[in-house]
């Protein structure tokens, strides 16, 4: 399989060419279903049953292609009341191993609804092989996260601890990471956007790539949009495979990459 590359075509169509159990970790952020109701991609279809079962119908492919160690993250938005996604992972768990349900706070709200909590969360369904069981790969050194040093020097005080040293060394890999993901989503002014109207931080997505893979693994993303997992795969030294549909979307991405490759 040819990897480091961007497939231009309907997941759909493109995924079943792909051999089987070839990705470490797959990677999918969809559309959500008429939450970007200004994007064609987002309203393509007639109801939320004929999205359910697109969505399915992809899903069952990205599972053919996961390593029996693999995991598959994929994104959901509920934050605007589209409950579409509490339904599609219930269809998901309920065919599939069920892993986790991870929160990404973006730390900044929409500023959508007067009559309720600003959303400020998407979630990330988390599926993994039933047979994968206690044989996942998760790194979970990979993404801890550093304390700082005020903490570090509160912490080192604790008369507990007889050998400062180990302590300290200790403290200074940082602590476990929390499956509330807190990455600050793109500002409009971000250097980072490329203009791609779902585009996700590069911060977030190399979590997921950290915690599920090694160099050399190889990741997919069946929706790649701008290339932010392909650009994050190739900086961590990962193989990847991306597929979208739009050509648009596609140039975005090439160009990100050919960017990336002249750094
Ligand atoms: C939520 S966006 C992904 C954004 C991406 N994560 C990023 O950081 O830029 C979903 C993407 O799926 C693409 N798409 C929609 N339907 C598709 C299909 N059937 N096959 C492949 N890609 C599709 C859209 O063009 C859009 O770029």
């Amino acid at each position: 399989m040819k990897t480091n590359h961007i497939i231009t075509g309907d997941a759909c169509h493109v995924l079943p060419e792909l051999p089987d159990a070839a990705f470490q970790a797959i990677i999918a952020d969809p559309p959500y279903y008429n939450v970007l109701t200004g994007e064609a991609w987002d309203t393509q279809w007639p109801s939320e049953e004929a999205y359910l079962t697109w969505s399915l119908q992809w899903v069952r492919e990205c599972m053919r292609l996961l390593k029996d160690d693999g995991l598959f993250f994929c994104f959901g938005q509920l934050g605007k009341r589209e409950h579409v996604f509490i339904h599609l992972m219930s269809r998901l768990c309920a065919e599939f191993q069920f892993h986790d349900l991870v929160i990404w706070d973006r730390a900044v709200g929409y500023n959508e609804r007067r009559d309720s909590f600003t959303p400020a969360y998407e979630m990330i369904l988390v599926l993994r092989q039933s047979q994968g069981g206690d044989r996942v790969k998760f790194i979970k050194d990979a993404v801890r996260v550093p304390y700082d040093e005020q903490t570090i020097a509160a912490y080192l005080k604790d008369p507990r601890y007889k050998n400062k040293a180990a302590r300290h060394q200790h403290l200074q890999a940082g602590k476990y990471a929390t499956n509330l993901l807190r990455v600050p989503s793109l500002k409009g002014a971000s250097k980072e956007k490329c203009g791609h109207p779902s585009q996700k931080p590069a911060a977030l997505i190399e979590k997921l790539i950290l915690c599920s893979t090694d160099v050399g693994d190889t990741v997919l993303d069946a929706f790649l949009g701008s290339g932010t997992t392909a650009a994050v795969a190739q900086t961590l030294g990962r193989q990847w495979v991306g597929v979208e549909v739009n050509p648009h979307y596609v140039e975005m991405a090439n160009q990100r990459m050919a960017g990336l490759l002249q750094m």
